[in-house]
């Protein structure tokens, strides 16, 4: 496996194959990312992972300079997972020292669910992902489907300007609980932990009052999943000590139309139930897709 930081290197690499897939990502790997790479390796023989924690996708108080950069482990588990090239730039290689703003937008499907609630966003994820594909050229590029809205986007934006690239979607891989992974979770304390099981149990819980018992109000699904995460008191989820004083705050519970974003007052597949919501101070988003996208 060829580790590379420079753009110019990154390319000298891509030349010596004709075809690739890229999974792109900001590191902290966890099993999710493993399967994606994984994936890329069934699709294309040549396997290219970025790793770049992207700044100008987090917000001014988010939490860019805590995210996890466990470099060394990273590479290894790149390398078990079958990857040919690490494309790893440095901040500086990426945007220089003077980057004048560039904005891609795609304002229909970025106004809502976590474009709402992160301005901008999405257009740090647009830049970021544009420099990727242009640098590493990929034929295909596998995402995961946790970061629904992000794959959306994306896939919209590469139509949009013509990218020659194929956009695959990967679905969420969770721990046998339940709880999506993310390189988030490991800001969770074991308790913190237990309780972001709420948003998982939230999710399926509402589709099965879909699939078993044929409610398709949005509104009474998303009042399930409000309940299921944000119990009274005496509710059994809270019962077993500790959990009730973990604080929970939602950004949103929503169900759109798994396409356009929209959101939708009845369920017409594919229907996305989605959820952003803080566990102690930890952000964290999940989703499920009622039908097939
Ligand atoms: O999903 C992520 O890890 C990031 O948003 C991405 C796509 C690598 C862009 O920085």
């Amino acid at each position: 496996m060829q580790v590379v930081q420079t753009i110019a290197e990154c390319r000298a690499a891509r030349k010596q194959v004709e075809r690739l897939a890229l999974v792109p990502t900001m590191g902290a790997l966890h099993e999710g990312h493993i399967a994606l790479i994984r994936h890329a390796r069934n699709l294309e023989a040549f396997v290219a992972v970025s790793i770049f924690v992207n700044p100008t996708q987090f917000g001014p108080r988010e939490d860019f300079t805590k995210y996890p950069r466990p470099i060394e482990e990273d590479l290894s588990k790149c390398r078990d997972a079958g990857a040919d090239l690490v494309f790893n730039p440095p901040p500086g290689e990426m945007y220089g020292s003077d980057a004048k703003p560039i904005l891609i937008d795609i304002p229909h499907l970025t106004d809502s669910l976590e474009g709402k609630h992160r301005p901008s966003h999405f257009r740090g994820v647009c830049q970021v992902v544009a420099k990727l594909l242009n640098i590493v050229q990929p034929s295909t590029a596998v995402f995961g489907l946790k970061d629904f809205q992000q794959f959306a986007v994306l896939r919209a934006m590469v139509e949009l300007l013509d990218f020659p690239v194929e956009m695959v979607g990967h679905a969420t891989i969770r721990e046998t609980d339940g709880l999506a992974m993310s390189s988030r979770n490991a800001f969770l304390s074991p308790i913190e932990r237990r309780r972001a099981l709420a948003i998982s149990r939230a999710l399926f819980a509402a589709k099965e009052q879909y699939i078993e018992h044929g409610i398709n109000q949005t509104s009474r699904l998303v009042a399930t999943m409000k309940q299921i995460l944000l119990p009274p008191a005496s509710n059994a989820l809270t019962a077993d000590g500790d959990l009730g004083r973990v604080p929970v705050s939602i950004d949103y519970v929503a169900a759109v139309d798994a396409v356009t974003l929209s959101p939708v007052e009845v369920v017409r597949e594919p229907t996305l139930l989605a959820i952003a919501a803080r566990v102690g101070s930890t952000r964290l988003i999940d989703n499920v897709v009622i039908g097939e996208v």
